[in-house]
């Protein structure tokens, strides 16, 4: 299996378009510590010709033009995009859908998240696609990838505050390439270490996790917003000593455009490397 990071950046990218917070403004005056990071987004394929994308980002279309292994082709209108498999329903994790809506896609989500995705009714006046629930385990590519789904929170988006409770708002992925044995967790959104979570990641080749804040009053120190933590992310520091020990090569994703690690160098960073953990970058490349 080939995983391609397409995004490391949590909503709004680094630098945000409304943001002058430090690391927003080193980035856009081209410190080489602070490189620009598109919104959180990961492409993946066990053959080569078939790919899956892991969430649906606002940049989804630069993206995918700075990615040669999505080049279209050699039909006119061939894409080697086939789905995408989300794991809520925010918006940076679903508006990309609406810039592929040229295309026929199959979307895997959980049952409260197709019930909920505010761009699926856009959607439906272009494409009849296929939205399938991922509520426990299933496979893609004729059988190639086998993919399971762990539950891990109840966040809803603001948009849909009014819908139901359910435990599975927020779900990880971990997708397994049956030739090779290969396997990737996927879990941008971690609102705390859910118990059965370990069980889920144990033994995976890699894993890429919920990096987006740092320290728990990283965003109210830079902002005057609420605690991180009633935003489902669980900081980098209470979750790094919960990955030491272990044969998993994990990557922090998502990460916010106030988190320090985002910045070569700095001593944030190099705690979380000298732990054995590493920043993820956008256009990394995983072979598993
Ligand atoms: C999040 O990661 O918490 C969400 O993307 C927040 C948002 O989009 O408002
Ligand atoms: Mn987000
Ligand atoms: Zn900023």
């Amino acid at each position: 299996m080939r995983v391609v990071v397409l995004g490391t950046a949590a909503g709004g990218g680094l630098p945000q378009w409304n943001c002058a917070c430090e690391l927003c403004e080193r980035c856009r005056e081209g410190d080489p510590a602070v490189l620009p990071r598109l919104q959180d987004c990961v492409a993946l394929t066990a053959t080569g010709r078939d790919w899956y994308l892991l969430n649906a980002s606002p940049d989804l279309r630069a993206q995918i033009v700075a990615t040669p292994e999505l080049t279209p082709g050699p039909g006119r209108r061939e894409t080697p995009v086939r789905g995408v498999l989300l794991t809520d329903a925010e918006l940076d994790h679903t508006l990309g859908l609406t810039l592929l809506r040229e295309g026929e896609l199959t979307v895997w989500a959980s049952e409260p998240v197709l019930a909920a995705a505010a761009v699926r009714p856009i959607l439906s006046y272009y494409q009849d696609w296929s939205w399938l629930p991922a509520d426990s385990a299933f496979t893609l590519d004729d059988g190639r990838l086998e993919c399971a789904v762990f539950p891990l929170s109840g966040k809803r988006p603001r948009y849909a505050r009014e819908a139901a409770e359910s435990n599975d708002w927020v779900v990880a992925y971990r997708i397994t390439d049956v030739a090779t044995g290969g396997s990737l967790v996927y879990a941008p959104c971690l609102a705390g270490w859910a118990p059965g979570f370990d069980e889920f990641t144990a033994g995976a080749s890699c894993a890429l996790i919920d990096g987006t804040f740092h320290a728990a009053d990283e965003m109210s120190s830079s902002t005057g917003r609420a605690d991180q933590r009633v935003m489902g992310h669980l900081p980098i520091v209470e979750s790094l000593p919960l990955l030491t020990g272990s044969s998993t090569k994990w990557f922090y994703t998502h990460l916010n455009n106030t988190n320090p690690v985002a910045a070569r160098g700095s001593a944030e960073r190099d705690r979380v490397e000298a732990a054995g953990a590493a920043i993820a970058e956008d256009g990394t490349r995983i072979d598993l």
